[in-house]
């Protein structure tokens, strides 16, 4: 992003941002609930439009093909009619992945999510973090180039934020090198619990 601004309503949300994120690197955004986090990752969704500045992948104008990124959402947006295991699937199904295929390439990754023998739930049926960590692996399954985790909180407890970590690398996450920016709120003690996963902090804690 170079020298991004967006206006929303009265509100100048975001001034004058500029950031680099580099292959294979997993980069937190540390930020007051309010300084606009979630609005940086609709800039690059392409839910919203910067009104300066501009977006650039590999230095030519970012595409919104659906293809660059996989997005976690900061609510979780699990579809309460459909199993766990087929909430996980959702992306790669809309990447028209077979279902049954979809299912045989998530299924082992439960372990390490922390969801084993809920694969057959509903979302309703699942605590907070583990439906947070449904989410993750919903996006991170998807390897696409670059991941976007708004508030990942599945990692505030050390047992999942480990057991994410590896599931993570397991779902071909640097392998396929991916780029991650993952915006935190600044509660004190989350840059260092997730310290073990990141690259770098914006801005330094
Ligand atoms: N559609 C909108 N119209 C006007 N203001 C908006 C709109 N959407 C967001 N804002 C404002 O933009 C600012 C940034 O919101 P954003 O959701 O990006 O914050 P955040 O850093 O993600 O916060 P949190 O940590 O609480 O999730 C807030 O002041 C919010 O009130
Ligand atoms: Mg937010």
């Amino acid at each position: 992003m170079r020298n991004v601004g967006v206006t929303l309503g009265e509100t100048a949300v975001l001034d004058d941002v500029s950031l680099h994120v580099g292959q294979g690197e997993f980069v937190s955004i540390l930020g007051p609930s309010g300084a606009g986090k979630s609005t940086l990752f609709r800039l690059l969704t392409g839910a919203l439009a910067p009104d300066r500045g501009e977006i650039l992948r590999d230095c030519a104008p970012l595409k919104l093909d659906g293809q660059t990124f996989a997005f976690m959402p900061q609510r979780d947006a699990l579809m309460p009619w459909r199993r766990i295991i087929d909430n996980v699937i959702l992306g790669l199904e809309v990447q028209g992945v077979p279902r049954a295929e979809a299912r045989a390439r998530a299924l082992p990754l439960f372990v390490e999510f922390g969801l084993e023998g809920f694969e057959q739930r509903y979302p309703a049926e699942l605590s907070g973090g583990m439906r947070q960590r449904a989410a993750l692996l919903r996006t991170v399954i998807q390897a696409r180039p670059i991941q976007l985790l708004d508030e990942p909180s599945a990692c505030s407890t050390r047992s999942p934020a480990h057991r994410c970590s590896a599931g993570w690398k397991t779902a071909g996450g640097p392998r396929a090198g991916p780029r991650c920016l993952s915006p935190m709120m600044c509660a004190r003690r989350w840059p260092f619990r997730i310290a073990s996963m990141c690259c770098r902090a914006v801005p330094p804690a």
